[in-house]
């Protein structure tokens, strides 16, 4: 068959050739002009998220789960997961067993992994179970390629959401670009071990729908190249450093890396809202005299309330008792008995052990103060205990703990803050997403077993001492 192309330019009709030359240019540098145009247009609106906002079903959850530890994790993920709002599945290592079934509608659909025995006998991995974590994402992303997915969210079974944070964080970003976000580990030597450049998978990480469809479509070469790795999160991570893009940090995602009480952690949380909370199990329950599950749902209690102030870190003083307070929003109140600078207090108390067992210093990424019995150092402990809200204002209760068995601070007036049993906190419902400054406060008296703390944005040049 010939082409008009061809007839064209056969008569040799110069007219007509030029005519058809100027068409044909045109044809060709229209579209080019146009997506040039495009391409400007797209360059000048990159920083900027796209025009519609992002919301939560725009994000897809891919869960890696496995029959021997479902049992004991599904309340986590029931935490977190709204039915009917969120989307995603849970991947199983196995089919699930009768015992399971019917699969309740509380928790992501599940999905069996992907039989990659051909692969494995091509190439053998070091390790199957971290081809399998890794290929996930594969399959999470084959099962949600929608036109209205924008990210997908990767974690674990023992990974707790906030998902109005993570929603609120990706609004910033435009999902059609590269973008790998999520935390390192609290444990030096784990990010010197595994990298400092990769997100910890428990922790939870999110790519955007630009990146999770490059790293799906060069699964097979991600997994051949880096068979030989010891971590999924870590070959995530190189698969992902291939395509050219690096992990973008974010203090919110917590891999927990910690052991034991992991109170003195939460209680010193950054200025930024949560993302996540990882290695439930691994710790004790994050409210004394509670299961772990429910330790969980109560704190979501707080989130569903404000997920943003969650857990983040606000002080303030009494003056007249010269005491320091530190707020953790949604979790717990310390009050300390003598005045204590902010740097001082967003250290965490060493209430928890390290994640490895055979440690050496430097433990955590991040400096602490040793858990003390000098009563001028020790905090009074106070834990949420309800929350009420209303269409301006959050109320939240916190009863102390436990006594402290100390006595009293003396060098700064000799103020005990043994009598005081229950603290109520306000703060407003506008949310709390900025990152450039905390919260101020203050601190009333209602009576000698009741205190009441306010938050507020603090004054233009206020100094928190
Ligand atoms: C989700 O929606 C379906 C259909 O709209 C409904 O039948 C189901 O009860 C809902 N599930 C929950 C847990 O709300
Ligand atoms: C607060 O403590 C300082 C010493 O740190 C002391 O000089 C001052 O009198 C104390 N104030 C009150 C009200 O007790
Ligand atoms: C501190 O106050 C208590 C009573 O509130 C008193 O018994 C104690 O002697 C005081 N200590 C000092 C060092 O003043």
């Amino acid at each position: 068959m010939s082409s008009p192309f061809f007839k064209v330019f056969t008569r040799k009709t110069y007219c007509k050739a030029l005519i058809a030359s100027i068409l044909i240019i045109s044809l060709i540098l229209i579209p080019i002009i146009i997506s040039n145009t495009q391409d400007l247009q797209y360059i000048s609106i990159r920083r900027s998220p796209p025009s519609s906002q992002t919301n939560l079903n725009h994000m897809a959850f891919g869960i890696v789960s496995s029959l021997r530890t479902w049992p004991n994790r599904k309340g986590y993920v029931k935490s977190w997961w709204r039915p009917n709002q969120t989307r995603g599945h849970i991947f199983l290592d196995q089919p699930p067993t009768p015992d399971l079934l019917p699969w309740p509608t509380t928790v992501p659909p599940y999905r069996t992994s992907d039989d990659l025995s051909g692969l494995t006998q091509r190439t053998k991995p070091k390790f199957e179970d971290v081809w399998r974590l890794v290929h996930t994402i594969l399959e999470l992303f084959r099962e949600e390629d929608e036109d209205n997915l924008r990210w997908i969210v990767m974690g674990d079974d023992d990974s707790v959401f906030f998902v109005e944070n993570i929603v609120d964080l990706l609004r910033e970003y435009d999902h059609r670009k590269y973008y790998y976000f999520g935390g390192n580990s609290e444990s030096v030597i784990s990010n010197y071990w595994y990298s400092f450049q990769q997100a910890f998978g428990g922790g939870g990480f999110v790519l955007s729908y630009g990146l999770a469809k490059a790293l799906a479509k060069d699964m097979e070469g991600c997994l051949v190249r880096h068979a030989q790795d010891i971590g999924a999160d870590l070959m995530t991570m190189r698969c992902i450093a291939d395509i050219g893009v690096n992990l973008t940090p974010h203090k919110g995602f917590h891999q927990m890396d910690l052991r034991g009480d992991s109170s003195g952690y939460l209680s010193a949380h950054p200025n930024i809202p949560v993302m996540t909370l990882h290695h439930i199990d691994a710790v004790n329950p994050i409210f004394p005299s509670m299961d772990r599950a429910e330790s969980i749902r109560k704190l979501m209690k707080a989130a569903n309330a404000d997920q943003s102030r969650v857990l983040q870190q606000t002080i303030c003083y009494d003056r007249q008792a010269n005491w320091s307070f530190s707020v953790s929003w949604g979790y717990a109140v310390h009050i300390y008995e003598r005045i204590m600078p902010r740097s001082h207090l967003q250290k965490p108390i060493e209430t928890f052990t390290p994640w490895e067992r055979d440690p050496k210093i430097p433990f955590y990424m991040f400096n602490t103060r040793p858990l003390s019995k000098d009563p001028c150092e020790a905090p009074h402990i106070f834990f949420l205990e309800s929350v009420r809200s209303s269409s301006d204002k959050i109320s939240i209760n916190y009863l102390r703990a436990q006594k402290r068995d100390l006595p009293t601070c003396s060098y700064s007036g000799n103020h005990s803050a043994d009598t005081v049993l229950n603290i109520h906190v306000f703060s407003s419902t506008k949310k709390r997403l900025q990152i450039d400054r905390s919260e101020c406060c203050d601190v009333t008296r209602v009576d000698d077993a009741k205190m009441e703390v306010q938050l507020r944005e603090c004054g233009v040049d206020e100094i928190i001492a």
